[in-house]
């Protein structure tokens, strides 16, 4: 997929990902080796954002299933069209004599057959990227479809029969870790934390998205960011949060947060009652201010 890791990691940043030099590395070994990556780690964190990033990259397209309880293997797999196949008959009996036995094979032919995102990913002529997402949605019993795919790329389908992949994707599998991922799955794939990011790599990510700001603006807002990440709140602000106030501040032509801006970000920063109570106490959201410019600065510092 990817001719060297320089190359990736080359790909991966035009793409507008900033990416670490070890998940690179193994984003690489696992395209080698035809190996899963099982991304663990907070929502917001850019977990389904790198599945895309690796199908920019690898000039390929992304199959995404999107986990959800009580998922089947109809969404994942696919089913046979009924309606058409309701029509065959109907069309067929109008003809000559019809054969039963060639008829019921004729029925269960592919053609009749809706690909879901599974069938659809092994039937690509060069591989795609399969994005599994938030598989702690679905139960254990789930897991269990995907153990023959991912070990032996294929699928053995009810009444169509084993479909062998004509090409071998790479497949991402995200969870934002409500339920424990079971081990055989762990076992198949390479593992990634997706984490809040550093301070200079979360400035970067917050550079992408506002290139017109100024250095000051994106540390500033790693900065809070960091702050708020070391408040204890229930909720703690995700990259795709701290990019909103991003976005909201240059709306609002402001340059950085000051203590009188608190209640109008509050709906931004805090997205619980209990975190709201923490920012609305005496003080509190003037330090966290205060926090922040202390982190802002170290920012500053390690990227000149
Ligand atoms: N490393 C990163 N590089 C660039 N953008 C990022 C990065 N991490 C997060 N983001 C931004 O955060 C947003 C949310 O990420 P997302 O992939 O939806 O999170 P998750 O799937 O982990 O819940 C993305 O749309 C992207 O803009
Ligand atoms: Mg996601």
């Amino acid at each position: 997929m990817f001719p060297s890791l320089q190359e990736l990691r080359r790909r991966l940043r035009a793409t507008g990902y900033i990416s670490n030099p070890v998940d690179t590395t193994t984003i690489y070994l696992a395209a080698c080796l035809h190996k899963p990556v099982l991304l663990e780690g907070p929502a917001g964190s850019g977990k389904t954002q790198l599945a895309y990033a690796i199908a920019d990259a690898a000039g390929s397209t992304v199959e995404r299933l999107q986990c959800y309880q009580g998922i089947n293997e109809d969404v994942a797999i696919g089913k046979f069209d009924e309606s058409l196949q309701r029509l065959c008959v109907e069309l067929k009996s109008k003809s000559t004599t019809v054969e039963w036995d060639s008829l019921q094979t004729e029925l269960h032919a592919r053609q009749f057959f809706v690909a879901g995102p599974l069938l659809r990913a092994l039937e690509y002529k060069e591989p795609c990227v399969l994005l599994i997402d938030e598989l702690d949605k679905v139960d254990q019993a789930f897991e269990a479809v995907l153990l023959e795919l991912l070990s032996v790329w294929r699928l053995s389908i009810p009444k169509l029969g084993t479909v062998k992949a004509d090409s071998i994707p790479f497949v991402v599998l995200t969870s934002n870790e409500e339920r424990r991922i079971g081990d055989p799955l762990r076992r198949r794939s390479f593992y990634l934390r997706v984490e809040h990011p550093s301070a200079e790599r979360e400035a970067e990510i917050v550079a992408l998205k506002t290139p017109s700001a100024s250095r000051e603006f994106h540390a500033g807002l790693a900065g809070l960011a960091k702050a708020l990440r070391g408040w204890s709140l229930e909720k703690p602000p995700s990259v795709s949060e701290i990019l909103d106030l991003a976005l909201a501040l240059k709306v609002l032509g402001e340059e950085r947060v000051t203590p009188d801006m608190r209640d109008m970000l509050l709906p931004l920063l805090a997205k619980t009652e209990a975190d709201r109570k923490k920012l609305l106490l005496r003080d509190g959201f003037a330090s966290l201010v205060y926090d922040a410019q202390q982190h802002t600065q170290e920012t500053l510092r390690s990227v000149v």
